[in-house]
């Protein structure tokens, strides 16, 4: 399949996900992620990140209820497929990893055979095979000794090597979208910075369309080529990352960076930003802006329905305010 900036690999329309009558997690989400591309989505915990991911992936929990315009991958509507032919794309041009890798590698069984797993189901290919490519993938992503590290079980690896053999299972089929859920999250600071540096480089030499989840913004400013910031279920602020880093438009965009003078001088494990209170909880049909509560720029006007505006470059907003009244100074 060839594409190219104009055709992205994923693109999402007004995505939205349900739990019950009373949380609309995600609220008309929109979002498009080109061939070598990174395309980070950042916030606070609870704003619907991974609900997101899931939704594009259709791995939601019970109970939950999605609608979408689209969700196209290479053009093709997801939506519409049973969940027989997602499963055929799962893990095959379409891969995820996720925070903590225990809970995508099963404690049974071996590195090597899962990995394998992977390759034989959408391959048909023999074990022989499979386990060759395992060990060329583990290889690849800076494990040594990969021959007995396919021997080993989940357990009798490090945190960081377990991630390593993430990203690995995740490229067994040669995917050209890969979904990271916070995949550095719950390493170690040194660690979290050579896995990175891992994602980055593979990124760039399959040119993969990265679409890499977190809520740190250190992350973003080293990692993104777009970003989209999210806010209680929609995305208050998109563009290019370094547009959005130099100039950010959205109230809530510039509480976040306000307490990072240097982007990427952010520690692992501190909230976002400084702004006082919590990601609402928000029940369908709400209209206004979910974050007035908390903007020192709210006026009554917020309550009603909040237009997208555009800044430029490809560089949108979702406020009442225009772009060039939060870019100025002291706004
Ligand atoms: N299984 C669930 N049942 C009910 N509500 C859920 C469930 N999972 C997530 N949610 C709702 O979706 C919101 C977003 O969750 P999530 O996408 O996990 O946030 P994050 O941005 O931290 O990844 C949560 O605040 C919660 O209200
Ligand atoms: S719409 Fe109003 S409340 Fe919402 S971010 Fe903009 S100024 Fe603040
Ligand atoms: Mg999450």
């Amino acid at each position: 399949m060839t594409n190219s900036a104009a055709d992205p690999v994923l693109s999402v329309a007004d995505l939205r996900v349900t739990f019950g009558e009373r949380t609309e997690a995600v609220r008309g989400m929109s979002l498009s992620v080109a061939r070598g591309e990174t395309h980070c989505i950042v916030g606070e915990s609870g704003c619907g990140k991974s609900v997101t991911s899931l939704a594009v992936m259709n791995l939601l929990p019970r109970g939950a209820a999605r609608s979408a315009g689209h969700i196209r991958f290479h053009g093709r509507d997801l939506m519409g497929l049973s969940e027989r032919e997602m499963a055929r794309l799962r893990g095959d041009k379409i891969a995820m990893i996720f925070q903590e890798p225990m809970t995508s590698l099963n404690p049974a069984y071996t590195i090597g055979s899962q990995m394998a797993e992977v390759f034989e189901r959408h391959r048909r290919a023999g074990r022989r095979a499979a386990m060759d490519r395992a060990a060329e993938l583990l290889a690849r992503v800076g494990v040594t000794a990969p021959g007995m590290r396919l021997g080993q079980y989940p357990h009798q690896l490090s945190g960081g090597l377990r991630q390593r053999v993430m990203i690995a299972m995740a490229l067994m089929c040669d995917p050209e979208l890969l979904i990271a859920d916070e995949p550095t999250t719950a390493l170690d600071v040194t660690v979290q910075a050579q896995i990175l540096r891992l994602l980055q480089k593979l990124q760039q030499e399959l040119g993969l369309a990265l679409l890499l989840i977190t809520h740190d913004l250190g992350v973003v400013a080293r990692m993104a080529q777009r970003v989209s910031v999210m806010y209680a279920g929609q995305v208050v602020e998109s563009g290019p990352a370094a547009a959005v880093f130099a100039a950010p438009t959205h109230p809530y965009t510039r509480g976040l960076l306000a307490c990072i003078p240097v982007p990427g001088t952010v520690r692992r494990d501190e909230p976002l930003g400084s702004i006082p209170g919590m990601v609402p909880r928000i029940a369908p049909g709400f209209i206004g802006c979910g974050f007035r509560d908390r903007c020192g720029s709210a006026m009554p006007e917020c309550a009603g329905a909040v237009p997208l505006r555009d800044a430029g470059g490809g560089h949108t907003h979702l406020c009442r305010l225009l772009p060039d009244a939060t870019r100025a100074p002291g706004a």
